[in-house]
């Protein structure tokens, strides 16, 4: 019985960050006309950290992501969030490969807040505030960046040399390091740390703004003073782990808030209306969905089969 294993050099290869844009804004569709499986995440709490388990069915494929994520690695030089991808055939059940899955955790991270940006950011949006420059805000940016034109962009850290090291990054982009409260000023917000207090205060943000709130996923975890989050039209990814896990929990078991708009899946498919004013704040709230990772596995799958990329083994004895 062939497996494929697929290192993250043969993935990024294979497909970038435009072909990620697009499976996950389709899968987001499929999920807002019920065509996938996916249950919750489980987490796994360890000294140091956290593992995740994220198992999915898609049309055609089925798997598993398992993911960490240990907010001391960057000490260490190691990335704070590790993932490796199980594939298997739906129908047999039959392991097909095994991918890295840390690119493809940060590209389609990057792709989920792109595809919200494009639904809910005003169209005349031309400045960005990335808070929280670490191992997801690269793909992020460049997933940003092709749904819109970025004439300025602003990064904040706590860490300087996390944005300064980001900033190296995107030379051909006009940008300014800052505290928080000017990167909160732009027209598309991204919030992506391990914050486990709001980092981003209601007065901050300037009505029209769409916000990506990326960093909350688990449990405790929140970036937005809650106020801001009772006055805007909220989007989550998925209620039972946005509701658990997400930039809702904490405001939504504290009583702040009482729900949310709707989810960026069921706004892609015309089951809820978006952005109802010029003016007015807009939320995606993203846990990460196993369908994001499972719809990125078997368009790398699909490619890998075709160009015969990959290392096979062989599992029989
Ligand atoms: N929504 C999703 O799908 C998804 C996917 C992957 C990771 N995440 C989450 O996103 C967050 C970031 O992940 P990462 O891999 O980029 O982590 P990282 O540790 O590499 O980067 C986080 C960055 O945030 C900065 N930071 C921390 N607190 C801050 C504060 N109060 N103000 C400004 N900057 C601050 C840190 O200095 C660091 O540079 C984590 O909470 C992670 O669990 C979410």
């Amino acid at each position: 019985m062939e497996f494929k294993v697929l290192d993250a050099k043969t993935i990024r290869e294979l497909i970038g960050i435009e072909d990620v844009i697009e499976a996950v804004e389709n899968i987001f569709k499929d999920y807002g006309h019920g065509d996938v499986r996916m249950p919750s995440k489980i987490y796994l709490d360890v000294s140091g950290g956290d593992f995740r388990a994220m198992p999915a069915s898609v049309p055609g494929l089925a798997g598993i992501k398992w993911v960490n994520v240990h907010p001391g690695n960057s000490a260490l030089g190691l990335p704070v969030v590790m993932a490796m991808i199980l594939i298997n055939d739906p129908k047999t059940g039959r392991p097909l490969g095994l991918l890295d899955g840390t690119w493809i955790t940060q590209a389609r991270t990057g792709a989920a807040a792109a595809v919200a940006t494009k639904h809910l950011a005003r169209p005349d949006s031309e400045t960005v505030g990335m808070i929280g420059c670490g191992g997801q805000s690269a793909t992020m940016l460049k997933a940003i960046g092709s749904v819109m034109k970025i004439e300025k962009l602003y990064l904040a850290d706590k860490d300087h040399d996390r944005a300064a090291g980001l900033a190296k990054k995107f030379e051909n982009i006009d940008i300014q390091i800052v505290d928080t409260a000017l990167a909160a000023a732009a027209d598309v917000v991204c919030t992506l740390t391990p914050s486990r207090t709001p980092v981003v205060m209601a007065d901050w943000i300037r009505p029209g703004t769409h916000i990506n709130a990326m960093g909350a996923d688990a449990a405790g975890k929140e970036e937005l003073d809650p106020e801001i989050l009772k006055d805007a039209r909220v989007f989550v990814d998925d209620w039972a782990q946005a509701s658990h896990s997400g930039e809702i929990n904490v405001p939504l078991k504290n009583g702040v808030i009482q729900g949310v708009a709707g989810s960026l899946c069921d706004l892609l498919v015309g089951k809820v209306k978006g952005r109802m004013t010029i003016d007015e704040v807009t939320v995606f709230d993203s846990t990460g969905l196993a369908i994001q990772d499972m719809a990125v596995a078997r368009m790398v799958w699909e490619k890998a089969q075709k160009q015969n990329a990959g290392v096979t083994i062989n599992l029989e004895p």
